[in-house]
């Protein structure tokens, strides 16, 4: 497996081009299996979590082809051989459950694997199920998989979620879409992902309305058709270079970033000491002096500081001036980045879901680990401020989520490669 070698201690100054958004992407390509016309997504990030989701719909039947080196996505799910989601593809990436509500829409029937265990927490799919029983379906747990039915097609119905889960939005949205009658998802995600998902379904003749607030409403069609849609900017990738010059020092213009996309995040960078400028073509960063200060952080669903950007957080958090208080409350077992992080000279400690960091002047590289997407990325962030080298083992499961980070830090002046790992 790869390693990511940094060498710390060099201001970043220059451009980084933000990707489409994984989430997005992840919840758009099962949209195909709404429509037997043809599906195009442009501006794909290329990911291996966007690999494994393309083996999976070809699993079911769908066509994936992938163009101009991946940035486009053709898909096409004509005709269905499968409605089987199976263990060995769900087990390694759990965005394969939105498949669930897109199947049982069209097909009528669908059988996915329950996760399992998650690096990040239990994460359950009780949600799921209760909103798509509400609309008809009739779902029971046999060997570990969900075997779901909705003889007849799904009615639409009042559906108020316990929790307003993303994936849960999802696959009701993508299932109310050809549902018969009028559903209401109450309490509903209101993530710029769903945006985007809503924006898409649209585009393949869907009725929605209400989407970026609590209260999504759909009215069934008898079918959808086919469409083209643009992926939105990842919110997150952009937080996450939006940090390297506020860890690094420098300025850093972060080309398709937008600030409505991470409100919550850049009201905490300004109160850390970090400028956020919104140009023509994206988000200008940079510190304003000097080392940035600490401040607390709280993770919410959107619009509230995004959980996924936790972790590269407290990567900075670790060298502020000051102690910082970070609190997560969307999963139960986030912080598998702090360990590491005190490898490197971090002083913090966690108590259940709640980080403590008291932010010394340097850290220190050190060969690094992490089970999580964004903790490994956080420790790549924390090793552009460490004094010497950083190796951040286990590289897969950046590559589920970051396309090409080191050539996207090196342009910028990081010392940064990818090695093979002996
Ligand atoms: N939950 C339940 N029951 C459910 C569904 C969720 O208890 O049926 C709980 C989860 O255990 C968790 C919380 O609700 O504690 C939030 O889960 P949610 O369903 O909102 O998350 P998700 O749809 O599984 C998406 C992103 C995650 C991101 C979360 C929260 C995708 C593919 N994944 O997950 O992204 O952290 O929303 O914003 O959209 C990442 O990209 O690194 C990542 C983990």
């Amino acid at each position: 497996m790869d390693a990511i070698l940094v060498r710390g201690g060099r201001p970043l100054n220059g451009q980084i081009t933000i990707a489409g958004a994984k989430n997005a992407a992840l919840a758009l390509m099962p949209a195909t299996l709404l429509s037997d016309e043809p599906l195009t997504l442009t501006n794909a990030p290329r990911l291996s979590d966007v690999r494994t989701m393309t083996t999976l719909l070809r699993s079911l039947g769908a066509e994936v082809q992938t163009l101009q080196d991946g940035k486009v996505l053709a898909l096409s799910s004509h005709t269905l051989t499968s409605t089987r989601a199976d263990y060995d593809i769900v087990r390694k990436m759990r965005a394969s459950n939105l498949v669930l509500g897109p199947l049982l829409a069209r097909a009528h029937r669908a059988v996915v694997s329950l996760p399992g265990g998650c690096a990040i927490g239990a994460r359950p799919m009780d949600i799921h199920v209760s909103a798509l029983e509400a609309m008809g379906a009739e779902i029971d747990l046999k060997d570990g998989y969900l075997h779901a039915n909705a003889p007849g097609g799904l009615k639409g119905a009042r559906v108020k979620l316990r929790f307003a889960s993303v994936g849960a939005t999802e696959n009701t949205l993508m299932a109310a879409t050809l549902a018969r009658g009028t559903t209401l998802i109450e309490n509903a995600a209101r993530e710029p992902e769903i945006v985007d998902l809503a924006d898409c379904l649209r585009a393949m003749g869907a009725q929605i309305s209400g989407d970026g607030t609590s209260t999504i409403e759909i009215q069934g069609v008898a079918r959808l058709h086919a469409a083209s849609h643009r992926v939105v900017a990842d919110r997150i990738e952009l937080g996450t270079y939006m940090l390297a010059p506020a860890i690094a020092g420098g300025e850093v213009e972060c080309i398709g970033g937008r600030i409505h996309l991470v409100e919550a995040f850049v009201e905490r960078l300004d109160a850390a000491g970090v400028s956020v400028e919104e140009t023509a073509k994206g988000l200008k960063v940079a510190r304003k002096n000097g080392r940035p200060h600490a401040v607390d952080v709280v993770t919410a669903p959107y619009p509230g500081f995004p959980t996924d950007l936790q972790a590269q957080m407290m990567a900075m958090l670790c060298t502020a001036e000051g102690q910082s208080r970070l609190e997560e409350r969307i999963f139960e077992n986030r912080f598998m980045h702090a360990p590491e992080l005190l490898r490197m000279g971090a002083s913090l400690d966690v108590q259940g879901g709640v980080a403590t960091v008291r932010g010394v002047d340097r850290l220190k590289g050190a060969p690094v680990m992490a089970t999580d997407l964004r903790a490994s990325v956080s420790l790549i962030l924390a090793g552009l401020a460490a004094e010497g080298e950083t190796r951040v083992n286990r590289v897969y499961h950046l590559d589920r989520g970051y396309e090409q980070v080191e050539a996207k830090l090196g342009a910028v002046g990081a010392d940064i490669e990818r090695v093979s790992d002996a």
